[in-house]
């Protein structure tokens, strides 16, 4: 499957490392997606873009709620050329992070340059995370890596993206239309642990689930496979595909590997898989 979709296009990776990425699961959510490949791509919680890469639909709306990660991809669309001076060193790594918290305080985060410092810190940061204090700061310490090697130049992203909408709006504001194909992803429930690193809470959860309950398209969430999770989506009649994840870095930076699901409403999985 993956070959297949190699052949088609030109392989273009995440340019981000993404907590919870779903490259692997492309393969399976394209036995899906090729009966539906006309209408529009739906992914309210776009995170690194592995999916939307992987897929390469025509028409597609990426959301994230993390507006940071959403203005990288604004400038992605464009064209960007990473220019901030890639330098493997902490004292450096620190003046960055204190510039682009600046740049946050002074009204500017929307900028080509914190798009940069956002990307900088990205790949040099303590393993990819992205985190911020209570007062919108953020706070990732330097990732001593031994060394950095990323791509600078993104040009070969622009003619992708550039029929594509991103936004950057909690899920429920999306407006969805009848030919939209979701695919969710939100951050996993973790059921059994009194301290949970997410701000997306078990509320959440269920107002994710009754939302995509709604929706009168294809939809595809997938999720931890915690009890709760299962029995949510059980009873709003999705149908439910057990999936072992390979090892991953969850939201709070764990990497034990996880027992998923994959929930769809207004599939026929029985023809697909
Ligand atoms: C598991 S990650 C998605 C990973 C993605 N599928 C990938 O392959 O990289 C979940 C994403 O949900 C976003 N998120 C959290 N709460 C949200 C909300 N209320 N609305 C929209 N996005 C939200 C987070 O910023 C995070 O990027």
């Amino acid at each position: 499957m993956v070959s297949e979709l190699q052949v088609k296009h030109e392989v273009l990776n995440p340019p981000l490392k993404w907590a919870g990425g779903k490259r692997w699961l492309v393969p399976i959510l394209h036995t899906m997606w090729k009966h539906y490949s006309g209408y529009r791509l739906v992914e309210p919680f776009v995170g690194g873009m592995a999916v939307a890469l992987g897929l390469r639909p025509q028409k597609a709306l990426l959301n994230d709620s993390n507006s940071h990660l959403m203005n990288f991809y604004f400038w992605l669309q464009k064209g960007l050329h990473a220019d901030v001076n890639f330098k493997n060193d902490s004292c450096y790594y620190y003046s960055c992070r204190e510039r682009f918290n600046q740049l946050i305080l002074n009204g500017e985060a929307d900028t080509k340059e914190a798009a940069n410092l956002f990307y900088f810190m990205n790949r040099t940061g303590y393993n990819g995370l992205c985190r911020f204090n209570s007062k919108n700061q953020f706070n990732v310490p330097f990732g001593r890596y031994k060394s950095l090697n990323y791509p600078k130049d993104f040009l070969g992203y622009v003619p992708v993206l550039r029929k594509w909408h991103f936004s950057a709006v909690d899920f429920v504001d999306l407006y969805l239309q009848p030919n939209d194909f979701v695919y969710a992803d939100p951050p996993y429930d973790v059921q059994f642990t009194r301290y949970s690193a997410s701000d997306f809470k078990w509320n959440d959860q269920i107002r994710l689930a009754e939302w995509l309950a709604c929706h009168k398209g294809p939809v595809v969430a997938s999720n931890q496979a915690t009890e709760r999770v299962l029995a949510l989506y059980q009873s709003l009649n999705f149908s439910i595909t057990f999936l072992d994840a390979p090892r991953r870095i969850s939201c709070n930076g764990d990497r034990k590997p996880a027992r998923e699901i994959l929930a769809t409403r207004g599939i026929n999985l029985n023809k697909l898989l």
